[in-house]
């Protein structure tokens, strides 16, 4: 044990120190920031995680101390003794503590450093794979102290938010059934069970559904979610998520319950009222308005559909599409924006559409009277195109632009086509927060080209009362009782009214085509314990990485995220997955193949 702790407990961090201090004798550790020599004295920035305290080895103060400076270098751990003391006119704004310094008395060395492989500072611009590899030296950068300080409170204040409000926290195990459907999840052997495997799980959406049946009524639990997907920007393979389920509830109370939730963590974190309630939407409209389920609302441009209009306009491209089942959508660039909305950058959305399947962008300039200028306005008869201004609500100096696809693929096009421009003419309000609500998604996706239905959320997501009937006749067109909480673009929350009664579950399992005797093998328990009088009940899990990196403003999830994955789902620090030995492969009773390396 270093004998300086024994005998000095630290007194400040290294963020405290203020002018009313000065005069005080202080304890301070941390590390060892910049280290300039100026002949008569030393200077040093000492940092810890709550900031920067500059120190000063003056020989006319302490000489011992000052001789003990003369070796320090970057990033040693200290602990120092001394004075504080005014820096007079001399002012560093940049830091909070910039009004003092601390004259050391007495310096420890808690350890050297060897030269770190990169600066530590924010604004240093280090190769990814380097930061990742020395992550631990990369998380004592200021801004990633800072995000990660954030994600502990967002946790610490949903905790007790959640506790106030009735919530129990409980856990459910991570080693659970594979059942097909969902996430592809990733396998764990079982040595004591030879050729069985445990999946990680998704979610406990399950077992948070038993809990309802069991009579806790309220759970939630801040819980490691696992999933071999292809990894993006928002998604990690394993992720944190803030998992609620609640019974005897409509979506109205669980929404609201959730609205104070997130009311609370914007005033106790970052000092923000939000409104309340917050705005929703359905899935209709926002598809019809911003082509995505999760519109970003900063941004003011809307889509319209100009289907009907096009059929008959004379433009074979437009009716072309229609007639085969498609849509025509547009989107209108107010003429605010033309000067900035250059030739070029038009000329561009061709080819940022062709990474969507979509072949071509057609636009138009609208001109005084209503005509267009654009290669097709001759071909486009003036009746269609006064009623596609209509309902555009174009004016003269407006730009129009045209995706002519299937339904989903025009909405998903032009709904990033609506970010991509609003980002390049500055048109996204940065520093908002708009949330809102997406309701009554359809409850199963079809696929256009196998027909085959799947669940949209999960199978056992209630259809709207009104929807029921549909059930047999028409499922496609059933609307679920789901909800996604959406903030400035980005999922940050999703969930549903369940099915509780088991006769509507077997209608929707038949829906889904699922076979009785696949219901059983794959969710079996579930359908038993439902036997047992399970209470209505509803529930939502929260992304807390999504939710961190939005309140931090960070600029990508691993900022938030103390040993992320990379892209590939590996561990460059630790270095992981790797092949493991022949002899852990025979307990395992596994095989690897014979082109692949075991250890
Ligand atoms: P869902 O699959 O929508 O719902 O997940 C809920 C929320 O978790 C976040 N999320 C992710 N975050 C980071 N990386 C990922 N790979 C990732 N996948 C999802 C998103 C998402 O909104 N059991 C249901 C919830 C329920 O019905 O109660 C579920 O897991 O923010």
């Amino acid at each position: 044990m270093s004998a300086f702790l024994s005998t000095h407990t630290r007194t400040h961090s290294a963020g405290a120190l203020r002018a009313a201090d000065v005069g005080k004798t202080v304890v301070l550790t941390g590390w060892v920031k910049t280290y300039r020599d100026h002949g008569q004295a030393i200077f040093v920035d000492l940092r810890d995680r709550e900031g920067i305290t500059q120190l000063v080895f003056d020989p006319s103060f302490s000489k011992e101390a000052h001789e003990a400076a003369n070796v320090l270098r970057s990033e040693w751990c200290i602990g120092v003794i001394g004075e504080v003391r005014s820096r007079g006119g001399n002012v560093n704004q940049k830091i909070a503590t910039g009004e003092v310094e601390v004259w050391v008395k007495s310096l420890e060395v808690f350890s050297k450093s060897d030269t770190p492989p990169f600066a530590i500072e924010d604004d240093v611009d280090t190769n990814d794979s380097l930061r990742l590899k020395y992550r631990y030296l990369d998380l004592r950068r200021p801004k990633l102290q800072k995000n990660l300080m954030m994600r502990s409170q967002i946790t610490r204040v949903t905790r007790s938010y959640l506790g106030e409000n009735g919530f129990l926290e409980m856990e459910t195990p991570f080693m659970v059934k594979y059942t097909p459907g969902g996430a592809r999840n990733f396998l764990v052997p079982s040595r004591l069970n030879p050729g069985s495997f445990y999946a990680l799980a998704e979610s406990p959406q399950i077992f948070k559904q038993l809990l309802m049946v069991a009579g806790y009524e309220r759970y939630f639990q801040i819980v490691r979610c696992f999933r071999d997907e292809d990894l993006r920007n928002e998604r990690q393979p394993e992720f944190t998520q803030i998992d609620i389920e609640m019974s005897f509830v409509t979506e109205q109370i669980l929404q609201s319950t959730m609205e104070g939730l997130m009311a609370t963590l914007w005033r106790e974190v970052l000092g923000v009222e939000l409104q309340l309630p917050l705005r929703r939407m359905t899935f209709a409209e926002a598809m019809d308005k911003y082509g995505v389920d999760k519109p970003d609302l900063r941004l003011d441009l809307v889509l319209c559909d100009v289907s009907t209009p096009s059929r008959t306009s004379g433009f074979k491209i437009f009716e072309n599409v229609v007639n085969g089942g498609g849509i025509v959508k547009c989107l209108r660039i107010p003429a605010a924006n033309a000067e900035k909305l250059s030739r070029s950058m038009l000329d561009g959305l061709t080819d940022f559409a062709k990474s969507y399947g979509v072949k071509g962008v057609a636009f138009a300039r609208v001109q005084e009277g209503g005509a267009w200028q654009a290669p097709f306005a001759k071909t486009f008869s003036d009746e269609a195109r006064n009623e596609v201004n209509r309902i555009a609500q174009a004016v003269p100096g407006d730009t129009l632009i045209f995706v002519a696809e299937k339904y989903k693929v025009a909405n998903t096009c032009l709904g990033a086509i609506r970010l991509h421009l609003g980002d390049k003419l500055g048109l996204i309000r940065k520093g908002e927060w708009q949330f809102m609500w997406l309701t009554d998604p359809p409850l199963f996706e079809v696929d256009d080209a196998t027909k085959e239905i799947a669940a949209a959320h999960h199978p056992f997501t209630s259809p709207r009362v009104e929807d029921e009937e549909l059930l047999e006749t028409a499922p496609e067109k059933v609307l679920a009782r789901a909800y996604d909480l959406v903030l400035n673009g980005v999922e940050v929350g999703g969930g549903s009214i369940r099915i509780h009664r088991s006769e509507l579950q077997a209608r929707a399992f038949k829906a889904l085509r699922i076979s009785e005797d696949d219901q059983r093998a794959k969710f079996g328990f579930l359908l038993d314990a439902f036997k047992f009088g399970p209470p209505p009940h509803g529930g939502i899990a929260f992304g807390l990485d999504r939710l961190a990196m939005l309140m931090t403003q960070a600029e990508f999830m691993r900022d938030v995220i103390a040993f992320p994955k990379t892209q590939k789902g590996s561990d460059l620090m630790t270095e992981c997955p790797t092949p493991v030995s022949k002899k852990q492969l025979e307990e395992l009773f596994i095989q690897v193949k014979a082109d692949l390396p075991v250890k």
